[in-house]
């Protein structure tokens, strides 16, 4: 079976942050583009996080449109995503809310590794289907995985540990940037991506696919795999 196309989305302050260090959860989409990304993970068939940002917000991870559940449901579907974390530490509460609720799509999926399942025991067994990567390539590996098990679509949202593997391993198709005017200015703050080796090196042009604006929020789309470069964009959608 074939890996799942992946579609990374992010959502980052005018200074590159995509959180501050305040406990409560930062929200820095609007509505508009919490709709947007709401329509996003309605042609996804599993959506995936990294274990920190399960345990920082807690996340449902789930589809907020009734009508677009209901259009899954309609097409055969389940109405929420397969969801899918993770974790080389284990450290993951089985109470955490997306082992709980909207998981119509049957039980959310954790990889890990074999120390990291050494580590979990089978206290997530009840609520999880946990699955260890021995091989090195644990993202490619992962990606096998989830094509096997029929995810044709995948939206990753992060944090940045993820975005970051996926983006240096090459194995991101699609980038959706949603800028939200705020400047978290705080050095120990998450950013979108940390130093890594990106393909092509620092002077590589993604390609851009489109800008949209919604509201505050401007969303630009990128092909991250792409090996076409344009320099400058025209396509910009109100
Ligand atoms: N603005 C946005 O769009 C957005 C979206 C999502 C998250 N966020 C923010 O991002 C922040 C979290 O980012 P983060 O980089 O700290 O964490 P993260 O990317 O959410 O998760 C990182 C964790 O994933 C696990 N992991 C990473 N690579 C792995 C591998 N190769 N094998 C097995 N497990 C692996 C590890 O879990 P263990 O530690 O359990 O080993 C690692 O600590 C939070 O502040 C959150 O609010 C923002």
């Amino acid at each position: 079976m074939a890996r799942p196309y992946v579609v990374l989305s992010v959502a980052v302050s005018l200074d590159g942050y995509i959180d501050d260090t305040i406990p409560e959860r930062l929200y820095l989409s609007n509505d508009r583009d919490f709709d947007g990304v709401d329509a996003l993970r309605a042609d996804c068939d599993a959506i995936l996080i990294g274990a920190e940002t399960v345990r920082r917000d807690d996340p449902r991870l789930w589809l907020r449109s009734e009508q677009r559940r209901a259009a899954r449901v309609a097409a055969g579907k389940p109405a929420n995503l397969v969801k899918v974390t993770v974790t080389r530490s284990g450290d993951l509460d089985p109470a955490a809310k997306m082992f709980h609720q909207f998981i119509e799509a049957g039980k959310p999926l954790v990889y890990t590794t074999i120390e990291g399942r050494e580590k979990l025991g089978d206290q997530l067994d009840a609520v999880a289907a946990v699955t260890a990567i021995t091989d090195t390539d644990f993202w490619g590996t992962l990606l096998d995985d989830l094509g096997h098990r029929g995810i044709e679509r995948l939206i990753v949202e992060g944090g940045t540990q993820i975005h970051t593997a996926f983006l240096s391993a090459g194995l991101a198709d699609e980038l959706r940037y949603a800028v939200a005017p705020l400047l978290i200015g705080q050095a120990d703050a998450p950013r979108f991506v940390q130093p890594a080796d990106f393909p092509g090196g620092s002077r590589r042009r993604l390609e851009f696919v489109d800008a949209t604006v919604l509201d505050d929020v401007v969303v630009l789309r990128y092909l991250p795999k792409s090996t076409r470069s344009i320099p400058t964009g025209q396509s910009v959608t109100r």
